[in-house]
């Protein structure tokens, strides 16, 4: 057994070995996301990215959708799992070996909605922890619903989103343009 000086020298040693959630609505997934995992990767053994399928109605794809294009992302990272889930999050970790929730800060602008959601998710399990990943600064301005909204008007989203995901926004813009005109 290692006393603590000896950890910290070795800081990577206190969280291998551990797997973490990442959760979100992915709607849909940003490079912003995908720099968390990479970074996620480098404290844990492995990253579970949860889909949460009961988010509002008016989220652009569907759960399915969200997450084919997630795997389609990750599918270079093999320590990465794409998974949806209904319900709690900490019910969901708590059936999987994680114990720690991975999620990203952008702005001081997230904090108090993040800190109420790990604070809630603290009070429903004990047990379970939420770690915060500065997003990194090519990134901190990236989010799904601006992405929506710039190319919902023609904007260019590239080199923020994946291939794939740019290609999906464009169909579903071009089909919801075409569903207007009628
Ligand atoms: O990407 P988002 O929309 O900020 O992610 C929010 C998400 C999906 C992580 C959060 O809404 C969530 O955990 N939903 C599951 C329901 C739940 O557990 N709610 C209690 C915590 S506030």
């Amino acid at each position: 057994m290692k006393n603590l000086l000896e950890l910290i020298e070795t800081p990577s040693e206190v969280l291998m070995g551990k797997i973490a959630v990442y959760p979100g609505s992915f709607d849909p997934i940003t490079f912003g996301h995908l720099d968390i995992v990479e970074r996620g990767l480098e404290c844990f053994n492995g990253v579970i990215l949860a889909i949460a399928a009961d988010i509002p109605k008016d989220a652009l794809f569907t759960v399915h959708e969200r997450v084919e294009m997630a795997k389609a992302a990750l599918s270079n990272m093999p320590d990465v799992v794409v998974e949806s889930f209904r319900g709690l999050l900490v019910n969901y970790v708590a059936k999987t070996k994680a114990t720690v929730i991975l999620r990203g800060l952008r702005a001081t602008s997230d904090f108090e909605y993040e800190f109420h959601m790990a604070s809630t998710n603290k009070n429903l399990n004990q047990n379970v922890e939420t770690l915060f990943m500065m997003a990194s600064k090519d990134y901190f301005f990236v989010s799904s619903r601006t992405i929506k909204e710039v190319a919902s008007l023609g904007g260019s989203v590239t080199g923020l989103v994946p291939d794939c995901v740019e290609r999906k926004l464009e169909e579903r813009f071009e089909m919801l343009r075409k569903k207007k005109r009628g």
